[in-house]
Parts: structure tokens; sequence; C-alpha cells
């Protein structure tokens, strides 16, 4: 365990939680100590290694708040299963780290963060695309160098998207929520992909090509595909949003980025491994005009050799939810899911979670992601549907 890097908050507490990063705001340990734990934080910014958390969840641990960038398998949960723990959360939406068979086999439940993230990562899709779109980070580096000597005709020209067409890739609600923005911002034609139709954005689209037709302007269409393919070879910009497994591991590959016009904009914040980031390399450096925007790496957080070398590629360091109102909220919706399994409650029936982010939030565990196979007496079972309603990010 890191030296000296850890605290603890209400140390008399009966039960004993650990959570392996400190996390923002105090409302998730008010909600913790009502539940009447003992609230062990490790402090440290690197990241935890199995043994570390080994000897943290040591021989008596009622549950566990841990990171994305931590892999919870087997080992683990056997071992807080072992130490008396009951209870898991995620401190992300995502879950792609946690191996949820081997949690569902030791009878813990796991929770994620979904619904508090939805419009602050939309906002860093939208961010990275006119970022990329425009090229300020080119343009930055440029005026930073002190190389700016008057304004140019074609100076850092770059794509306006205005009216283009806009490729979205998992439309579950933060890829729907940067659909809208794009639609109503920019006037953008969509087309989807994903295993599951979304008929609220459709329904959107349809509602809002009316209004902009009365208004006396084109209107704007919506359409879903069955084929990644008939996507790629249409946008103009293309987002990501889909969760990581093994359907989606290098779904865009050399063959796929070779699919897309030479001029396209790619954004991914979903996860980095989604890319064939090495082939991202290659594509960016032999299509100069090709773009892309990126939040997450596939060897987070190092970045493949030689992309950040290229003008045509902004990155980020995987911060779209990185908003205080949002990180807050992840916390409590992670506090809420550990506290709401040791108190027994049920399951949250809603797809609207903002409820638990007030005074008094619902005497209910907010997400649980493994709620259908473990079908526990205390955790009502949520139909397939609930679940994907409850997913940030979809299966395509
Ligand atoms: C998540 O919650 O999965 C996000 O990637 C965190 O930014």
């Amino acid at each position: 365990m890191k030296q000296n890097k850890w605290r603890t908050h209400h140390s008399e507490g009966a039960r004993r939680i650990i959570v392996t990063k400190d996390l923002p705001g105090r409302r998730w340990l008010e909600i913790l100590a009502e539940a009447d734990c003992r609230i062990d934080i490790c402090t440290s910014e690197e990241t935890l290694h199995r043994q570390e958390i080994l000897a943290f969840i040591g021989n008596q641990c009622d549950g566990a708040i841990g990171q994305l960038t931590e892999s919870w398998g087997e080992t683990l949960f056997k071992a807080l299963k072992k130490a008396g723990g009951t209870a898991y959360s995620n401190y992300a939406v995502g879950f792609n780290n946690v191996d949820v068979a081997a949690a569902t086999r030791h009878n813990i439940p796991v929770g994620n963060t979904p619904g508090v993230l939805t419009e602050t990562t939309a906002e860093m899709a939208v961010a990275l695309t006119f970022a990329v779109a425009r090229r300020t980070g080119e343009a930055e580096r440029f005026m930073r160098a002190g190389k700016f000597k008057g304004w140019l005709p074609d100076l850092f020209t770059g794509h306006l998207l205005w009216r283009k067409t806009l490729g979205i890739v998992g439309a579950g609600r933060i890829g729907e929520a940067y659909a809208r923005m794009m639609v109503e911002g920019h006037k953008m034609n969509v087309i989807y992909y994903d295993l599951h139709a979304n008929q609220a954005l459709e329904i959107f689209i349809a509602d809002y090509s009316r209004f902009l037709e009365s208004q006396g302007q084109s209107g704007v269409t919506c359409k879903r595909v069955l084929n990644i393919e008939d996507l790629l070879l249409q946008a103009d910009c293309v987002s990501i949003h889909t969760i990581l497994d093994d359907s989606t591991r290098h779904l865009f590959n050399a063959d796929r980025l070779a699919k897309m016009k030479t001029d396209a904009i790619l954004i991914n914040t979903s996860r980095g491994p989604v890319i064939d980031e090495s082939a991202l390399v290659d594509h960016c450096r032999a299509n100069p005009d090709f773009r892309a925007g990126l939040d997450v790496f596939e060897d987070e957080p190092a970045m493949k050799p030689g992309l950040a070398d290229l003008d045509n590629v902004v990155v980020v360091p995987h911060i779209a939810s990185a908003t205080r109102w949002t990180r807050e909220g992840m916390a409590t919706l992670a506090a809420c899911n550990v506290a709401g399994i040791l108190l027994g409650h049920p399951l949250w029936q809603q797809s609207e979670i903002l409820p638990f982010l007030e005074n008094e939030p619902p005497k209910a565990i907010p997400s649980i992601v493994n709620a259908e196979i473990l079908g526990k007496k205390s955790l009502s079972i949520v139909s397939r549907h609930n679940m994907n309603r409850f997913n940030e990010q979809t299966e395509v």
C-alpha cells in the first residue's frame, strides 16, 4: 500500500468500506456514514495494484468503491467476499474493468454511475468535434510559438459541419445527447448504428425537422443502419459512444478507417480499445485531411507511438466526464449503490437518476449491472429493456 496515502472518515462506523481513490464532494461520505460505515480511502493518485487492493481489503471489508483504472476480477472479488463484502460499485458508468461474471459468482452486485455523465460527456464530444474540425490545437500551438504574422485567407481552414452528416456509433444516453446537440446546433443529418433502435432520438429529430420546415428551412433526417460500413461511407463526422467488450474491441480497424471519407472526423469519448490506435496513427499519417479527437486511449495513460506527433489529432486525458457536478454526482451514486445494497434497499426502477442527488435520496439502489443475473431478493429484477436504459453507452 502507498505509504501514508490514505485516510479514514467516520471511524466509528460498524461496517467497513474501502474506496481506492479519494472522490470529490462530501455528500458521498455522508451517505456512507449514515449507513453506519467507516470509510477507508486511499488518497494516492497512483493506481493501486492488485496486491495493494488485496491488502486494503484485509480481513474485514463490507464493500468497495473502485476505479476504472483497476482490474476487478476473480482474485479481488473472492477476497472481498472472504472479508465479508457484499457490495461493489465502480466510480464510473463504464465497467469494462470489472469481471462481472466473477463478481456474480461471488454473489456481489456491481454498481455503476449512469445518468450524471450524459450531457457532460456529450459536451466534451462536441468540444473535440469542433477542436478537430476547426483545428484549434494546431492553431493554438502556432499562436503560442509566435508564428502568427497576420490574417491570411487560407490560414488553418477547417471543416464546416453545418448541414453535414453525423454518424453515431452507439446511440445510448450519451450518443443521443451528443446527436441532439449537433442536430439542434448545427442542423446535421444523423445516421446511427446500434443494436437497439433509439425511438426517442428518432422522434426528436422528426419533430425538430417539422419545426425547421415550419420556419421555411430544410428539415433534418435520422436513419438507423444495421451495417456499420453504411455509416462509415456516408458520415462526415463519426462519434463513438459504445461500451467496450469483445464485440467492439478494434471496431475501428484499418479496414473500417479506410471506408471513411478521406476528410472525415472521428471522435472517441467511449473507451480507447474501440479504435485500433496504431492503425489510426497510420491512417492519419496517410490522410492528412482526416481528423481525430480522442479523450480515451488504447493503452491508457500511454499513447501509441506517433500519435502525439500528428497535427490532425486532438488529444485530451480522459476528461470527458470532468465537471465538478458530474464527478460529485458519480461519487454520490457510487455511495448510494454501496449503502443501498448494505441496507437491503430495492433496485431503483426508473431511468431518471437525478433524485439521488437530492438531499433526501430515494431508499433504493441506483444502478446494478448484474442485478438481472443475480436476481437477489434485495435487488428487484430489472428487465433487459431497463438495463439498456441504465447503460450510458450502448452495445452495438
Ligand atoms: C466512465 O464513467 O465510464 C467515464 O469514462 C469516466 O470518465
